[in-house]
């Protein structure tokens, strides 16, 4: 872990400076190596009692799908023609900001199409380390989950995962044009998630937090994308990690009415923090680092985009729901509605629960039936 991390306060080092501060100083690293504080537990009830649960892995039973098989690597990736094609309406990274004085007022088009290319070899990087961040997540509550049935389910998102790290592997190498090494702020997150000693906090941090958050960052690309084949590999990954967020829901929900309002407060101050850290860290400082633009120049400026509020406020409108059907909006005095509330995401409350929609956002079933 990084010193000075430590030694900072969450409002300083939410400060732009302190983000940037912070970088990854491992970049050829190979392996990197997390102390884990849990608990691995046998249980000797093997009854199969959380029907939720059973229906879960019935579904992902079935579900199963094969990234060489169903998806067609045959497609030819044209990058720079799919950057362009995005870029049709909005020629910058920064909406109708002004310019004018900026790094940015000599640039062209080859630089706004490159910064564009580079900023999806980014993009997919982070999804490809995180993918493996909810691989070992999940194998960790394999072993740390008291109940037969939550020990099932997760085997299969062990395989999930793999899945995905495999395809977005894949799609790097042989249809994008870089790799990126993890964000220091989300190789944080993962520690942190990975490292706590409490079972239910990997299910909070991993299955609630990062995996809501990727559920609608994934389909937010997906809406975005015209590439066939990377809008059909988002929707197969979509359609599993709508499952994973509802064995997140479905397991807490039992489990936190078993706790004391000390403990569920925990539960609220953990969801938070990683809300900020998700909101306010992840910033692609290392892609404006590869253009030649000071990171700070740059994100005082996409930081100050009014489009970047609605863009970070879509990430969390799976969060939101998920969390008021744990009941963790509510609890004790309503601190997490209050914080929520101030992040200006809490319109999103009465979205859809993922505990609830994950059938229908099942594409590998409905490919198969049509
Ligand atoms: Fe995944
Ligand atoms: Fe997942």
């Amino acid at each position: 872990m990084t010193t000075n991390y430590d030694m900072l306060g969450r409002d300083e080092l939410n400060d732009l400076e302190a983000i940037l501060s912070i970088s990854n100083s491992d970049v050829d690293e190979v392996i990197h190596t997390v102390r884990a504080n849990s608990d691995v537990l046998f249980t000797w009830d093997y009854e199969r009692s959380r029907p939720a649960l059973v229906k879960l892995y019935e579904k992902a039973k079935t579900s199963q799908w094969n990234a060489e098989t169903d998806l067609d690597w045959s497609i030819e990736v044209d990058q720079v023609a799919e950057v362009r094609k995005g870029q049709n309406a909005d020629k910058s990274a920064f909406g109708e900001m002004d310019l004018k004085g900026t790094v940015f007022s000599t640039w062209g088009e080859d630089d706004w199409v490159n910064l564009g290319v580079e900023m999806q070899n980014w993009s997919l990087s982070q999804f490809m380390h995180g993918e493996q961040g909810a691989l070992i997540c999940t194998a960790q509550i394999v072993e740390t989950v008291p109940w037969i049935d939550a020990k099932y389910y997760a085997a299969t998102q062990v395989m999930d995962e793999a899945r995905h790290v495999e395809v977005f592997a894949k799609y790097l190498d042989t249809k994008l044009s870089g790799h990126y090494p993890v964000n220091a702020h989300l190789k944080m997150l993962l520690d942190d998630i990975i490292a706590d000693e409490r079972w239910d906090m990997t299910y909070l941090g991993m299955q609630i937090m990062v995996e809501g958050l990727a559920l609608a960052a994934f389909g937010f690309m997906q809406q975005m994308s015209s590439e066939p084949l990377l809008k059909k590999l988002l929707r197969y990954v979509m359609s599993d990690e709508a499952r994973h967020v509802a064995f997140g829901v479905l397991s807490l929900q039992d489990f936190y009415q078993e706790l004391n309002s000390k403990e569920i407060r925990e539960r609220q101050e953990f969801a938070y923090e990683a809300a900020v850290r998700m909101r306010d860290r992840f910033l692609q400082q290392e892609v404006w680092e590869r253009m030649g633009v000071d990171p700070k120049e740059a994100l005082t400026l996409t930081l100050a985009d009014p489009n970047r509020n609605v863009f970070s406020g879509i990430l969390f409108s799976k969060i939101v729901p998920n969390c008021k059907k744990l009941g963790l909006l509510d609890a004790g005095d309503g601190w997490l509605r209050t914080k929520f509330t101030e992040l200006g995401v809490i319109e999103y409350e009465d979205w859809v629960d993922t505990g609830a929609e994950y059938d229908s956002l099942d594409a590998v079933a409905q490919d198969r039936t049509a």
